[in-house]
């Protein structure tokens, strides 16, 4: 790493979380690759729009190996090259499970060889020495925990291609049971999920994982904050032609459908009544549901998906929201939503 003396990065009004457990910060608010960088969108927009996110205060980008099959990676790895910032003051991720689309059963899951192989092709086509944190984008039941624990352990600590490693889209309890063998046979433990959440999607983040911030102070990267869309309003009226539903119609054909049926057009009843409260608070219904996810004190960061260098601004005024959703305002939303996920029960013994 060259070393520097001048700070480009100008944090503005963010705010910064520990990742977890870890000492490292990151923003309340990330910027992604998912469907965008290196599939709809490539080039210069790739470049803007992480310049935008940079402008706005946002240290986190996030990818991984299977976005494009890799050409999420090279689209934003050819970005930071461009951009130059000075590699302290950006935080990077990308994740290793599903490959690049390869069809030689090896190129795939988290086996040791995949996980150290899949990330040093990754940090290839990034064009990087190493990864901030490195995540497992999914389980991998076919290969044991103690050997996925160790792939990760051996990245981070023998090869040096990343500082931590996470999870996405784990149970709590293959959380729970990677950090007991770390604890075991001395090995490195993750410290952060990326699991999916926002008002329409709360169970497994609000309770499942509720005894991982306990116990582990597990830390959060969350995705789809805005249900890829449905929390803009975007959908309110049927599909926009430049939409994520338009362009993306394969991944999102249940989604299309669902919005025909009952449950669908109630969500939208909701995001209409959201946006008048949006209203009330001087905001958009975007930035509102921003806001109530980052609202959440176990989130660390909310991850961003933006096809346009105008969303990525809009979305960043989510954070002046922020002290704005008192109590009041989040019981009004609650009332709205009417999801609440029931605790786990404690039987009067609570602590
Ligand atoms: N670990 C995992 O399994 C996993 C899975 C999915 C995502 N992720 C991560 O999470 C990141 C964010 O997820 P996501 O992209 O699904 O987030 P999202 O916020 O739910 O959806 C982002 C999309 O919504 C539209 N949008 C955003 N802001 C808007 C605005 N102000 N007005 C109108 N439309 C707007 C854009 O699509 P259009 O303009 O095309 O409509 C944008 O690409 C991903 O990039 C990825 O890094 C992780």
């Amino acid at each position: 790493m060259a070393a520097t003396l001048e700070s480009k990065f100008d944090p503005k009004d963010m705010e910064f979380r520990h990742l977890g457990p870890s000492g490292l910060k990151i923003s309340v608010f990330s910027l992604g690759g998912w469907l965008t960088y290196g599939g709809t969108h490539k080039g210069s927009i790739v470049k803007e729009c992480m310049q935008a996110a940079w402008e706005n205060g946002i240290n986190f980008f996030d990818t991984a190996e299977t976005y494009a099959k890799g050409q999420s990676e090279i689209e934003m790895g050819q970005a930071l090259k461009e951009l130059a910032w000075p590699r302290d003051e950006y935080v990077l991720s990308t994740k290793i499970f599903f490959g690049t689309g390869r069809k030689e059963p090896n190129t795939k899951g988290l086996s040791k060889k995949h996980v150290v192989e899949g990330l040093k092709s990754s940090l290839a086509r990034l064009q990087q020495p190493y990864v901030d944190i490195v995540l497992a984008h999914r389980p991998d039941s076919a290969t044991p925990m103690k050997e996925i624990v160790e792939g990760f352990t051996q990245c981070i600590r023998n090869l040096n291609l990343a500082y931590y490693w996470g999870t996405s889209e784990w149970s709590a309890t293959q959380v729970m049971e990677a950090i007991q063998i770390a604890e075991r046979y001395n090995l490195i433990a993750p410290i952060a999920e990326q699991a999916q959440y926002n008002a329409f999607h709360r169970q497994r983040f609000e309770v499942e994982y509720a005894p991982l911030y306990k116990q582990f102070q597990y830390g959060t990267t969350i995705w789809s904050p805005l249900a890829s869309g449905l929390l803009t309003g975007k959908y309110n009226n049927g599909i926009p032609e430049d939409s994520r539903y338009a362009t993306n119609k394969a991944v999102f054909e249940d989604s299309i459908k669902a919005l025909q049926s009952d449950e669908g057009k109630a969500k939208i009843e909701k995001v209409k009544k959201l946006t008048a409260v949006a209203e009330k608070l001087g905001a958009s219904v975007s930035q509102l549901a921003l806001a109530w996810c980052a609202k959440n004190e176990n989130v660390s960061t909310v991850i961003l998906g933006a096809t346009k260098v105008e969303q990525i601004h809009d979305n960043c005024k989510a954070l002046k929201l922020l002290p704005k959703l008192t109590p009041e305002f989040m019981e009004e939303i609650e009332e709205i939503l009417q999801n609440k996920p029931q605790p786990a029960p404690t039987y009067g013994r609570e602590r």
